[in-house]
């Protein structure tokens, strides 16, 4: 892949405290320097954390998201919940909408497509996951089912332009297991074709998630049609995240 527009998602979960804050003073240096100038990294910590990477990050060239928001986009008694609104307020600017730990809690296709309008809204850019289990997977299922998460989750939406697909298949996220090249780029190349035929859908990069690391991230980076990795284990070590993204680029 070359630097141009390559998004880099660290994606944290339920990990880091303030003090991790300090662990991406690597990554911020390694943003101003000119051969990563056109690279977009985004860091989405917990909630808990999202004001302090705001600001630790507010004069580099990193960008901030949270990993889920709530699909009312205006404030209510949902006790525990975060929407859009609230998630731009603190300065972030992108987020993660539909990723498979929060589909695992409950969140339907419809709700989905609900949290990406509200988002859309608030003028947050989102990262959309889309993926098969392992079971759909064995019962050659794939299709359909990122068929199904594609329409429903993108279903009356016409600011496509600010959305990444991520592809993250469920049996590849933190199992260590990538799919293989030949398999990966058919999937990507079936998700190409659905996004192309929706209004803009064209301007929707895709980019890869599940276990990707220093040492298979080359490889990965060698299937066309991908614009970036979100990055979950490996992103909380920095020297790690640096080199996957020092090994991506070409
Ligand atoms: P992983 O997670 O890199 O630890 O597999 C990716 C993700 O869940 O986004």
């Amino acid at each position: 892949m070359t630097n141009n527009n390559i998004y880099f998602i660290a994606n944290w979960k339920m990990y880091g405290n303030p003090a991790s804050l300090n662990t991406i003073n690597n990554v911020i240096k390694l943003t101003k320097s000119k051969k990563f100038s056109k690279i977009k990294i985004v860091y989405c910590p917990p909630y808990t954390l999202l004001g302090n990477f705001v600001k630790k990050t507010k004069k580099s060239k990193i960008f901030v998201g949270a990993q889920n928001c709530h699909y009312e986009s205006e404030y209510g008694a949902y006790t525990g919940s975060i929407n859009a609104k609230m998630i731009k307020y603190l300065g972030a600017k992108f987020v993660i909408v539909g990723h498979s730990e929060t589909r695992k809690q409950g969140d339907t296709n419809n709700e989905i497509n609900m949290k990406i309008k509200s988002a859309l809204k608030s003028n947050l850019r989102i990262i959309f996951c889309i993926g098969e289990s392992l079971y759909e997977k064995r019962k050659k299922k794939t299709k359909t089912v990122l068929l199904k998460q594609i329409k429903i989750g993108l279903k009356k939406i016409k600011n496509l332009q600010n959305l990444i697909l991520a592809y993250e298949p469920l049996w590849s996220i933190g199992t260590g297991i990538v799919p293989k090249n030949i398999d990966l780029e058919k999937n990507i190349n079936f998700i190409r074709k659905n996004l192309n035929k929706l209004k803009n859908g064209n301007r929707i990069k895709i980019i890869y998630g599940g276990s990707v690391n220093p040492n298979n991230v080359k490889n990965l980076s060698r299937i066309p049609g991908i614009s970036g990795f979100i990055v979950g284990g490996a992103s909380l070590n920095s020297k790690k995240f640096i080199d996957i993204i020092k090994k991506s680029i070409i």
